[in-house]
């Protein structure tokens, strides 16, 4: 806990960049790039960074390098570069490229499901089942995501009794740490604070993580409501990147700079070298040929320009 509040005392980013922040680009995004983003984000202190996906290339192209990436990239010892697994295809994949952490992504809405991964939940627990155990196996560290535990794009409303049923499932499947993701970016404060709550009533909260979308602007204040909760595992991007390709209209994940601006000034730390971090948002930015989507790190570079 911070001395001065009930909030935690130190926080854990996983920058999901180059994975959830690319996937959704129209334009191929040479490996090269991607590597060199991963290695800029290795150097700025992020102990968790999302780094590719093995996914069917039909469903999400700009993922189609992944191999490549993982295999260029610069490992630094104790930094986690978690890759998503769908089903044991993307598994073998993810072992041969040296992943440190497979993620099965789920989720709360059958109709997200079906859209996303082309199963219900029930057959996505399945398949899921699998690539579990096979990383128990192999001694790799399993998170599981569950989409839309605030709200779909397809269904609506989404339970709180729904998204605390998937978390069920994946605890029993195994898994190290749970995600509980706001795919369209609709949450508020309220619904943060009681879908966290019924969340960590089936699966600790310490190893329970918010990956907050901000297209509706309230990244930051959900981020600010689950602290108030006791989660201490963030997901973020660095400049804003980022949405789904099959959650329409959804826009980036919440900006890292914004995240580590709010956290540095609650005197919560993440061990993250937050100019850094600027840095290289504004490298992927030029390369996308578009202003950052980051207003913390807008402001930071722009207060450093003079
Ligand atoms: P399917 O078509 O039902 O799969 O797709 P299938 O098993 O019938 O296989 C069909 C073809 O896909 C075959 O190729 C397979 O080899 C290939 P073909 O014989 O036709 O040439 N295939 C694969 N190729 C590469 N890697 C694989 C793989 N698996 C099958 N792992 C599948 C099912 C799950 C594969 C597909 O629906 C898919 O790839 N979906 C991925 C969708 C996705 O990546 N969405 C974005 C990530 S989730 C997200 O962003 C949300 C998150 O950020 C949290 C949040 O914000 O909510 C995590
Ligand atoms: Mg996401």
């Amino acid at each position: 806990m911070n001395p001065s509040s009930n909030l935690p005392a130190r926080v854990k980013i996983v920058e999901v960049g180059p994975r959830d922040g690319l996937q959704n680009e129209q334009q191929t995004i040479p490996a090269a790039v991607k590597i060199e983003l991963v290695n800029r984000l290795t150097q700025a202190g992020f102990k968790n960074i999302e780094a590719a996906s093995f996914v069917s290339p039909k469903w999400v192209p700009q993922m189609a390098t992944s191999a490549e990436v993982m295999a260029g990239i610069t490992r630094k010892p104790g930094v986690v570069y978690s890759v998503l697994t769908p089903n044991l295809q993307g598994f073998k994949a993810a072992l041969a490229a040296r992943a440190d952490e497979v993620v099965i992504f789920g989720s709360a809405s059958e109709a997200f499901s079906q859209k996303n991964i082309n199963c219900s939940i029930a057959e996505s627990i399945e398949r899921f089942r699998d690539v579990a155990q096979s990383a128990k196996q192999h001694g790799l560290r399993l998170r599981g995501s569950i989409s839309c535990a605030f709200g779909c794009p397809y269904q609506g409303e989404v339970s709180a009794d729904a998204v605390a049923d998937v978390v069920r499932r994946m605890r029993e499947l195994g898994c190290d740490e749970i995600d509980i993701a706001d795919t369209i970016g609709v949450a508020t404060p309220l619904k943060v604070h009681a879908i966290m709550q019924r969340a960590a009533q089936e699966f600790p909260l310490a190893q329970l993580s918010g990956h907050f979308h901000d297209t509706y602007g309230q990244g930051i204040a959900n981020i600010y409501a689950s602290l108030e909760v006791g989660v201490a595992i963030f997901h973020s991007s660095v400049a804003g990147l980022g949405g789904c390709p099959y959650a329409k209209g959804a826009t980036g994940n919440v900006a890292t700079e914004d995240v580590l601006f709010l956290l540095q000034g609650l005197g919560i730390d993440t061990g993250i070298d937050l100019d850094a971090v600027v840095d290289a948002g504004q490298f992927i930015s030029q390369h996308l040929g578009r202003k950052a989507a980051s207003r913390a790190g807008n402001a930071l570079a722009a207060k450093r320009a003079g």
